[in-house]
Parts: structure tokens; C-alpha cells; sequence
């Protein structure tokens, strides 16, 4: 992982230099490409990519699809790309979900590059190896393990994006500190509102950024292909794909994360496994960068049931539920039972009014 002013300078000769004479192929979302397109193409042609072209794909939830995957693969096998060829991703976590799961199946696998211009890609999609896209209604039900070659941090990216993008990606760095990170958690008190700020590129922002990621590698690496499946990583994203899908997208990958880690915060608490003065903390930061953390469908204990047995099945038949017990360190609970209905429905209803 480098961070790099990608677009101007020496982060782009670091990129041209990493690729050298391989073949590449460069894939932007809509807005990316609007936003940057200029810059992208230059990008693409001074790495001789294919038809010297930036090539845009749609990135809504709807299109994390095989079908998208697919037309990927056929545009580069049209085009006789060859396996030594390098997919080159700049944009969201969607878009890096998609072309890193057509990176890791064209040819059964050819290199990529991961350029996240979201804050959340940047502290999490960006930098772990996973790809995946969704099957109906499932979240990343079709995925690989591909890890890039390169990651590309570049705060630019963030200048143009907008706040609501900026929170998922709070989201992600506050769900990351709560389970293993005082010392992030803290910081991201003091000087998280920075990257809300027009000036957001700051040192300040930067320095927050970079622990951040940090401490997800920190975090993946020793079981970056998930051999354990008890990763507190998974801390908020227990219910949060159905939150997702049954909102049809309309909440957003982070917005879920932050709902999802509350309710467990305060089921923590219901359990006795985290005080209330740590939950009410949490809460309060969180209402300070204006992050949603309630959601109806938290009120409704057969929606909580069901996208409990999803989570249990993705994480091979236990639940491995991360619940912090401080800010900064959780533990699991992966009998089931522990979580009766009475406990669930009390979580649910403090969550409703907190
Ligand atoms: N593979 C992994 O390990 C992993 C980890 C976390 C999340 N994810 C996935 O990531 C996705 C969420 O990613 P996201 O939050 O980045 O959302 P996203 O990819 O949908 O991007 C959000 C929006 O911001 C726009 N955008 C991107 N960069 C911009 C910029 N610099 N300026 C202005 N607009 C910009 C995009 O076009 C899009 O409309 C989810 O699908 C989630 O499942 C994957």
C-alpha cells in the first residue's frame, strides 16, 4: 500500500514504473470518470493501456453482478489481453469488488492495481484481498480471494467526495477502532469532523487515514484468507447486508455498518459485556459526524432472526459475533443462544429511543 499523489507527479511515474511494459487495462465508475476523467485518460494512455481508453463501468449495488464481471472478461478476451496483463481499478469499493473478481477469474487470474477513491476503499475495500460480487438479493455471495499487487491511496479522491460517502467510510474506521484500536477511536474523536471539512485532504486527515489503514492490515494480515472464521472485523457486518439489500440499497455499505455495530453495542451491553458509559460514548461520536445508527427494521425481531441465520451460514455454521467489550477489544459469542429473543427485543428497544 503506497499513498501517492496518483494523478500529478510522482505517484503516477510510481504506477507507470510498477507496471513497466505489461499490458493494462484501467476501469472507472461514472462519476470517477467524470470527475477525473481527464487526468484517468492521461493516465491510461502514458501506460499504453488497451485503445489508450479509460474504460467506465456502472457501479451501483444493482450492477455488482456476475453479468458485469462477465462483460469485463469478454471486452479483454475481445481484445486478445494476455496474462500478463494488469487490471488497474480506480473508484469505490463497488467498483474495486467488481474488477478485482474479474481480475482473479480472467485466465484464472491476472494482476491488479487497486486505486480506492472513496474513504471507505481506502481504509478497508482497497486494502484487503477480497472480491465479490452480489448473487440476487445476497451481498458478495460470489467472490474470491485476489489480493492486488498494488494499492494506490491517493487523498485527492477525497476533496470531490460527497459527506454522506465520507461518513460510510467513518463508519468503517470507527467499527475498526472499537474492536481493536483505543488510540484510533480517540483520534477519530478528536480530528474525525476534519475529513467532513472542505479542507479535507489536511495532514491532519491523512495521518487519521493512514492509521486506519494501518490497522486494517494489522488486522488482516495474519488471516487474510480467512482460515479462522472468527474475525472481529466482521464486527458490524453481521446484519448489515440484509440492512442493505432489504433497504433496496437505499442505505448505504457504511450507513449499514454503523446501525449494525450500534445494535451490537447495545446487545453488548443488554449481555453485560460493555458498560453503558462505553456504548453512550459511541453513540455520541457518531451523532457528532452525523452517521446514521437506527433503522426500522432493527424494531422488527423476525428481520434480526433471519439476517442472523445469513451470518451464521457465511461464517460456516457459528455465529462468531464480535461484541467489543471496551472500546477497543471484543469478544465473541458464537453460541446462538445467547441471544434469546428477550435479548434482542431489549436491544432493540433501547436502540429505538437512545
Ligand atoms: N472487498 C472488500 O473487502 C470490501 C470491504 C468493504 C466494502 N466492500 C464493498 O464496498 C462497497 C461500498 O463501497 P463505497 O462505500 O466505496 O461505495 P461506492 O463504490 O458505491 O462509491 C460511492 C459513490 O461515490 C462515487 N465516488 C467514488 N469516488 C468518488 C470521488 N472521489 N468523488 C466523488 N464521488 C466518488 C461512486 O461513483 C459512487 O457513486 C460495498 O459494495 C461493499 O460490499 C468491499
Amino acid at each position: 500500500v503506497i499513498r501517492a499523489d496518483l494523478l500529478a507527479g510522482p505517484g503516477k511515474v510510481a504506477l507507470m514504473n510498477f507496471i513497466g511494459d505489461r499490458p493494462a487495462m484501467v476501469f472507472a465508475s461514472p462519476t470517477v470518470s467524470r470527475i477525473f476523467g481527464d487526468e484517468l485518460r492521461d493516465l491510461a494512455m502514458q501506460l499504453r493501456s488497451w485503445n489508450n481508453e479509460l474504460i467506465t463501468i456502472q457501479t451501483t449495488e444493482q450492477n455488482k453482478t456476475l453479468q458485469t464481471v462477465e462483460a469485463i472478461l469478454t471486452k479483454a478476451q475481445s481484445r486478445y489481453f494476455g496474462r500478463n496483463g494488469v487490471f488497474i481499478g480506480v473508484g469505490g469499493g463497488v467498483l474495486l469488488d467488481i474488477v478485482g473478481l474479474a481480475a482473479g477469474l480472467f485466465r484464472r487470474g491476472v494482476a491488479q492495481v487497486r486505486i480506492g477513491t472513496t474513504l471507505l476503499a481506502q481504509v478497508d475495500a482497497a486494502i484487503g484481498i477480497k472480491s465479490g460480487v452480489n448473487v440476487g438479493k445476497a451481498k458478495n455471495l460470489a467472490g474470491l480471494f485476489s489480493p492486488p499487487e498494488l494499492v494506490v491511496t491517493d487523498g485527492r479522491f477525497l476533496s470531490t467526495l460527497p459527506q454522506r460517502h465520507i461518513r460510510c467510510g467513518l463508519a468503517e474506521m470507527i467499527k475498526l477502532a472499537l474492536v481493536r484500536d483505543e488510540a484510533l477511536f480517540t483520534a477519530i474523536e478528536t480530528d474525525g469532523h476534519q475529513l467532513l471539512l472542505e479542507s479535507r485532504n489536511s495532514e491532519t486527515s491523512q495521518r487519521l487515514v493512514d492509521q486506519a489503514i494501518r490497522g486494517m492490515i494489522g488486522e488482516l494480515e495474519p488471516n487474510a484468507y480467512e482460515t479462522e472464521l472468527q474475525r472481529v472485523v466482521d464486527f458490524g457486518h453481521t446484519i448489515s447486508p440484509r440492512l442493505e439489500s432489504d433497504t433496496n440499497f437505499q442505505l448505504h455499505h457504511g450507513e449499514a455498518v454503523a446501525i449494525d455495530l450500534v445494535y451490537f453495542c447495545i446487545v453488548g451491553q443488554v449481555l453485560g459485556m460493555l458498560k453503558q458509559d462505553a456504548v453512550l460514548r459511541i453513540v455520541a461520536l457518531l451523532d457528532r459526524l452525523g452517521i446514521p445508527r437506527w433503522h426500522e427494521l432493527l424494531a422488527n425481531l423476525d428481520f434480526i432472526a433471519s439476517a442472523l441465520d445469513a451470518a451464521q451460514a457465511h461464517r460456516g455454521g457459528q455465529l462468531h459475533l464480535p461484541i467489543p467489550t471496551r472500546i477497543g477489544a471484543a469478544q465473541f459469542v458464537s453460541d446462538r443462544r445467547n441471544l434469546t429473543g428477550i435479548v434482542l427485543k431489549e436491544a432493540s428497544e433501547i436502540g429505538r429511543v437512545l
